[in-house]
């Protein structure tokens, strides 16, 4: 059956920060096909679902997301599946939900308009290829306008695997963008209003690449060479790899003001024994000492986890272990998860797979443990006199909110300031998810 093409488009992406960029690519890349972005899913001829692998949930999320795509009218949009789940299951999703009319993975969203013509004639629109060319020297230009935090992936893939996880399978190999991409995008990015820069990838202290010289550089080089560029106020990075923290990187946190202290370093557990089962290739030890020497050159650094509960032959004993790391890291913030079995990886055909009532415990023992952490840290923030990016408006009227250099979320009331704007203000108030600031009133003359 053929279809009219498409005029408008919505992207809804529903994974990792990457997963939010690729949604950004693939909107540029419509629009610069001619195609006009639409507020709403159903008010779209084309609706890309930016998909994501990482747990059970996040897929059984999209499914009931294709059932829902039909308007009032019985009519429904076209339907893209995008992103990791694209990238699993290929061909399958079309066959299971059968108003898929075009899947394409993450290496293949470049080829997006020439699935767009097969599906409007009515031809299988399947791309699932990792193909040797990047789509990064395919793709469009980025926007004229973007917001006042953009993301620039510079790393993509994983070669790390962790026997829980589906990222090096979804996504491929670790592979580094050149550094001319990256700091071409950079300046485009800031061009278009960028006041903050978050570099991504899988594991993105792995980058590497050369310089204009030839010279072998590091995420530390990236880092410095961005700090040049003018306008650009801010640089974060994320996600880190404990085993890929050189000294470089912790040097680049204690010499370069632009590099915001905050290092999101995920350990996923506290016992050695798990980690050994996780293939995670550090150990407790390892990780506090990378702690330790990260603080000792960023003192006020906010270090940021990632956590998960009830991996196969977890023991109570074990999941103790994970709840005194997280009070000898004295985390700023950080998201923990249940451990959930990914069809193909090793841990999924491990012994000792734990009770769901047992994982639910867990997670609500240690989101308390963080909670206080997280508290803690905002309130050892009172009093202290720092800049916000401006980023979006509040809950009430005349609020706005911001992100501290340690990425809290700061609310103000302020008429004369704009989204967009840093701001310098004072943290009067804090509690576990936000702060309130005052903005300081010479600002106002
Ligand atoms: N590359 C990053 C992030 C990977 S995905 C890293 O290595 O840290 C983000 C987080 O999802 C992981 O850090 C992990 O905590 C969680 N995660 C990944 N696979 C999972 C699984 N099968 N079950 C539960 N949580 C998982
Ligand atoms: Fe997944 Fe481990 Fe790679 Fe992170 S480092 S993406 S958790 S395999
Ligand atoms: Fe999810 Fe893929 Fe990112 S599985 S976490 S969208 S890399």
């Amino acid at each position: 059956m053929t279809q009219s093409p498409p005029k408008t488009y919505h992207v809804k992406s529903f994974g990792c920060q990457m997963n939010v960029y690729d949604g950004e690519r693939m909107g540029e890349l419509l629009a610069a096909r001619g195609m006009t972005a639409a507020d709403e899913s159903l008010d779209a001829d084309l609706v890309v679902l930016n998909t994501c692998h990482i747990r059970e949930k996040a897929v059984d999320r999209i499914y009931s997301e294709i059932g829902r795509m039909k308007r009032e009218d019985g009519s429904r949009p076209m339907i893209a599946v995008a992103g990791c789940v694209a990238q699993a299951e290929g061909a399958e999703i079309s066959r299971r939900a059968k108003t898929v009319d075009i899947v394409v993975g993450p290496q293949a969203y470049h080829r997006l308009p020439g699935l767009i013509d097969d599906a409007v004639a009515g031809r299988a629109a399947v791309d699932t290829d990792m193909p040797a060319a990047s789509k990064f020297e395919i793709l469009p230009g980025r926007a004229r306008r973007t917001s006042a935090s953009a993301f620039l992936t510079v790393q993509e893939g994983c070669d790390k695997f962790c026997t829980y996880c589906v990222v090096p399978y979804t996504r491929g190999a670790e592979v580094s963008r050149p550094w001319n991409a990256i700091l071409d995008e950079a300046r485009a990015l800031v061009d278009a209003g960028a006041k903050e820069i978050t570099l991504l990838g899988q594991n993105v202290n792995a980058w590497t690449g050369e310089d204009e010289a030839g010279r072998a550089q590091g995420l530390d080089g990236l880092v410095r060479a961005l700090d040049k560029l003018p306008g650009l106020a801010r640089i974060r990075y994320t996600t880190s790899h404990p085993n890929d923290m050189t000294q470089g990187l912790m040097d680049a946190h204690a010499e370069i003001p632009s590099l915001m202290p905050f290092l999101h370093l995920p350990v996923q557990s506290g016992s050695d024994r798990i980690l050994k089962a996780m293939n995670r290739s550090h150990s407790r030890d390892s990780y506090l000492r990378i702690i330790e020497r990260v603080r000792a050159a960023r003192p006020d650094i906010a270090l940021s986890g990632d956590f998960i509960v009830g991996f196969p032959g977890e023991s109570d004993a074990e999941f103790k272990e994970t709840l005194s790391i997280v009070a000898e890291t004295r985390y700023a913030q950080c998201f923990s998860f249940k451990y959930s079995s990914r069809p193909g990886t090793p841990a999924a055909d491990m012994d000792g797979q734990i009770a769901p009532e047992l994982m639910d415990e867990r997670l609500q023992r240690l989101q308390a443990a963080i909670n206080r952490e997280q508290l803690a840290f905002n309130q050892a923030t009172i009093g202290k006199r720092t800049q916000i990016l401006l980023e979006r408006k509040g809950r009430q009227a005349g609020q706005l909110i911001g992100k501290s250099p340690w990425l809290q979320s700061v609310v103000i009331e302020a008429e004369d300031v704009g989204i967009g704007d840093l701001v310098e203000v004072d943290i009067v108030s804090a509690g576990p998810n936000s702060l309130t600031g005052a903005v300081v009133a010479h600002q106002r003359a």
